[in-house]
């Protein structure tokens, strides 16, 4: 991976300081938030933009032995960081990469849910929104939590995906 392409360590250091912090944990519920974004045992699921994990054990635990979590992030620290978080909690039914949201490497028609959890805002939706419409199946949904009362006209504006509905940050959009 192209080093410029990716946050700095120094700043993914920081940024886990504030993503991965305890207290996050009581401020915005990683499971709450997940189920808003309707995530349910057996799901094939792509999680773009892991970071260190705060939502990623959690997802896993939810999808269960029945199914699968793919997780993606630029940057090798996260790897590292959600693979021992793994190891720790035992799991062994997610697969942790390194790639780009535009460019997943996960088969077409592969996945029931995607979720963009704090990292819209850094994603170029023009390649990012046809490659999440590419990885779902028919009737899947893309899930996206924003903080920053950002519009999010850019998912549905190409056709790709139909505004399904919001519970707290949590916005869902269905493949069309
Ligand atoms: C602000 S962090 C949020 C991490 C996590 N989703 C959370 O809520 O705790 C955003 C993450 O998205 C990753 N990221 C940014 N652009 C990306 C891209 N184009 N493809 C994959 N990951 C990306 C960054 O490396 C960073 O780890």
């Amino acid at each position: 991976m192209d080093e410029s392409r990716h946050m700095s360590n120094n700043s993914f250091r920081m940024m886990t300081l504030i993503h991965d912090n305890p207290l996050r944990r009581v401020l915005d519920k990683p499971v709450k938030t997940l189920r808003a974004a309707g995530i349910r045992p057996g799901q094939q699921v792509l999680e773009v933009g892991c970071g260190p994990g705060f939502f990623t054990i959690p997802a896993a635990k939810i999808v269960g032995d029945g199914g699968f979590l793919y997780a993606i992030d630029l940057q090798p620290l996260a790897l590292k960081a959600v693979n021992r978080k793994l190891r720790k909690a035992g799991l062994d039914n997610v697969r942790v990469t390194i790639a780009d949201a535009a460019s997943t490497g996960l088969p077409a028609e592969s996945i029931d849910l995607a979720f963009l959890f704090g990292v819209i805002h850094a994603l170029p939706l023009e390649t990012v929104v046809p490659e999440i419409h590419r990885v779902l199946k028919s009737g899947g949904v893309l899930a996206v939590q924003t903080f920053s009362g950002r519009s999010l006209e850019g998912v549905t504006e190409g056709g790709l995906f139909a505004f399904a509905g919001k519970e707290g940050k949590v916005a869902r959009f269905q493949k069309n």
